[in-house]
């Protein structure tokens, strides 16, 4: 318990510790209140013009548009500066919070209504990618870039407590146009916050060219999926986060069916299920500060067990003392998942298709919380709400053993390059990298031996490898004169590779050695996976050169 409070003292403190992140994290907070507050109550409104079928139809009516549009506006993230991105999104959810409101406060065609929420709900898209693209370049260490991520889950997770009941207070007061106009407002705030946060720009990824501009944004949009389609980790995590998205849609219309039919409690118990499922993902997201930096297997495998059988009692045993509780152990299952999976994603995507990674998943989760929300009505009709609730639980208890089962062994797969990786976390520019990424430059080197004698690089010469010293030794040689020597956990060849220049000194086995070769791809990717990796790789790079140059003669000019 105390390690725990320590650690989640520490997150605060370390978001603190760093202005831009501090703003970031602020402005998500009344963007996350904004979101759930705008959702419950425009599902609050279609049920009372429509019933059960509307609300279901409502939500997907919003969720389509955003679903296709978001991965289009994730390639913002990766074209334009981040920060101004963010600030673009905060900016038009505003306007469009601001229009619903005033269409709902002149009592307007209710489809105009429904047609203004989904630009709300489409605006929203931008929000997390960019955010997500952003941290890494905001955080300066790896504690920093955990601690900002916890801390966003944190606010998710309060939000979905929050906002329900900050839409219920304003529903009770004066309507869903009043909720609209309050959280156009904590839009416009949480816009001005971001307005004052500045990154160093980043170079456009060279690789892309310029294919026009239609195959330029296809071509982007299609990067995010390809890079699914190659990597089978970042799969599995946004396979793994679609079936927890679409228990998410699932959840919005039971609750409401739940409430009015089967429980009896009216639209006041709508609120309060809510709340409880929210409840249960604040307990859930305060333990989630566990998982930095451990294994992901066996939270992720809790969570989907939790989710599914907590469901599948609320099923069985449908009271209304009972209820709340299971949701609440529903709701902290649900967000062990989500960020056990967007850990694992960005852990494991690479850094270059990030943003349009999430971007990705963001249109997948929207597609899949929308088809949750109208297979319900369906399954109800057909099934009854009882045998629906069993059977979503049921779905989730498979989830966990496909969890266990494809999860597990890759992550027992992974130390098969120790002997690479441990000379990896050696070398301070690797040392930042997460440990998905660091295995995977590992597995990317290959083995090489250079008896004595071996030039292994020649000054002049163009570079394409970068080199880690296992066994023997090596000189450093610069018009012949030696200028260092290196033994085991020696590294070279980085200069080439980052300065694009050729070689700038010979270097030569003196001994018989073993070395690890690493291609100029994998380097570079790497080493841009994390703003500190590429500060010390610069870093290293510049006081070698230096150490090069003759000493300036005395009294020169
Ligand atoms: P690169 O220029 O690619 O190829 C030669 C390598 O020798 C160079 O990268 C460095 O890794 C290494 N090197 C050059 N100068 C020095 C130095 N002064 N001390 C140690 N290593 C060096």
């Amino acid at each position: 318990m105390l390690s725990y409070l320590s650690r989640l003292v520490g997150v605060v403190r370390t978001v603190s510790g760093n202005p831009g992140l501090l703003r970031v994290e602020l402005a998500f907070v009344g963007f996350n209140v904004a979101e759930w507050a705008t959702w419950v109550s425009i599902l609050a409104f279609a049920y009372e013009v429509g019933g059960a079928a509307a609300t279901g139809l409502v939500a997907l009516v919003q969720l389509v548009p955003a679903a296709l549009v978001a991965p289009l506006a994730a390639i913002a993230g990766d074209r334009f500066r981040r920060e101004r991105v963010l600030l673009a999104g905060y900016l038009a959810q505003s306007l469009a919070m601001a229009a619903t409101a005033a269409a709902l406060l002149a009592e307007a065609p209710v489809p105009l209504v429904y047609g203004l929420a989904a630009l709300s709900a489409t605006s929203i898209t931008i929000t997390r990618p960019a955010q997500n693209a952003l941290l890494p370049s905001l955080a300066r260490t790896t504690d920093e870039l955990t601690a900002a991520n916890v801390a966003s889950s944190w606010t998710e997770s309060v939000s979905v407590l929050g906002g329900p009941a900050l839409a219920a207070l304003l529903l009770g007061v004066s309507g869903p146009g009043a909720v609209f106009a309050v959280m156009a407002f904590a839009l416009a705030c949480s816009g001005l916050l971001v307005s004052w946060v500045r990154t160093v720009p980043e170079p456009a990824p060279a690789s892309e060219g310029r294919p026009g501009w239609l195959g330029g944004v296809l071509g982007a949009a299609l990067g995010g999926f390809r890079a699914l389609a190659r990597d089978r980790l970042p799969r599995l995590s946004v396979g793994l986060l679609t079936v927890q998205y679409l228990m998410v849609g699932v959840l919005d219309v039971l609750l409401v069916v739940l409430a009015f039919e089967v429980l009896d409690i009216g639209s006041a118990g709508v609120g309060l299920l809510n709340s409880a499922v929210g409840a249960g993902a604040i307990l859930g997201s305060a333990l989630t500060v566990l998982l930095v930096g451990r294994r992901l297997v066996v939270p992720m495998v809790a969570g989907f067990a939790c989710w599914g059988l907590a469901l599948g009692a609320v099923g069985l045993v449908p009271s209304r003392a009972g209820v709340p509780a299971l949701l609440a152990v529903a709701g902290a299952g649900g967000i062990l998942c989500e960020v056990a999976g967007r850990l694992l994603l960005q852990r494991s995507a690479p850094n270059e298709v990030l943003s349009r990674v999430f971007g990705v998943l963001e249109g997948v989760s929207m597609a899949a919380i929308g088809l949750g929300s109208v297979i319900v009505p369906a399954a109800i009709g057909w099934l009854g709400v009882r045998a629906t609730l069993v059977g979503a639980g049921g779905l989730m208890l498979a989830g966990a053993l496909v969890v266990w089962l494809r999860l597990a062994a890759a992550e027992v797969a992974a130390p098969l390059h120790a002997a690479e990786l441990a000379l990896l976390r050696e070398i301070p520019m690797f040392a930042p990298l997460t440990a998905e990424v660091a295995e995977r430059v590992a597995s990317a080197m290959t083995g090489v031996e250079a008896p004595a004698g071996t030039v292994v690089i020649r000054q002049g010469a163009d570079g394409d490898r970068f080199y880690v010293l296992a066994a023997g030794q090596v000189d450093v040689r610069l018009d012949g004169r030696s200028v260092a020597t290196m033994g085991p956990g020696g590294y070279f060849g980085e200069i080439a590779l980052l300065r694009d220049v050729p070689r700038t000194a010979t270097v030569v086995a003196t001994t018989d050695t073993r070395l690890y070769a690493l291609e100029r791809v994998p380097f570079l990717e790497a080493i841009s996976g994390h703003p500190l990796s590429a500060e010390r790789a610069d870093a290293i790079a510049t006081e070698r050169h230096q150490a090069q140059q003759p000493p300036p003669a005395p009294g020169g000019a």
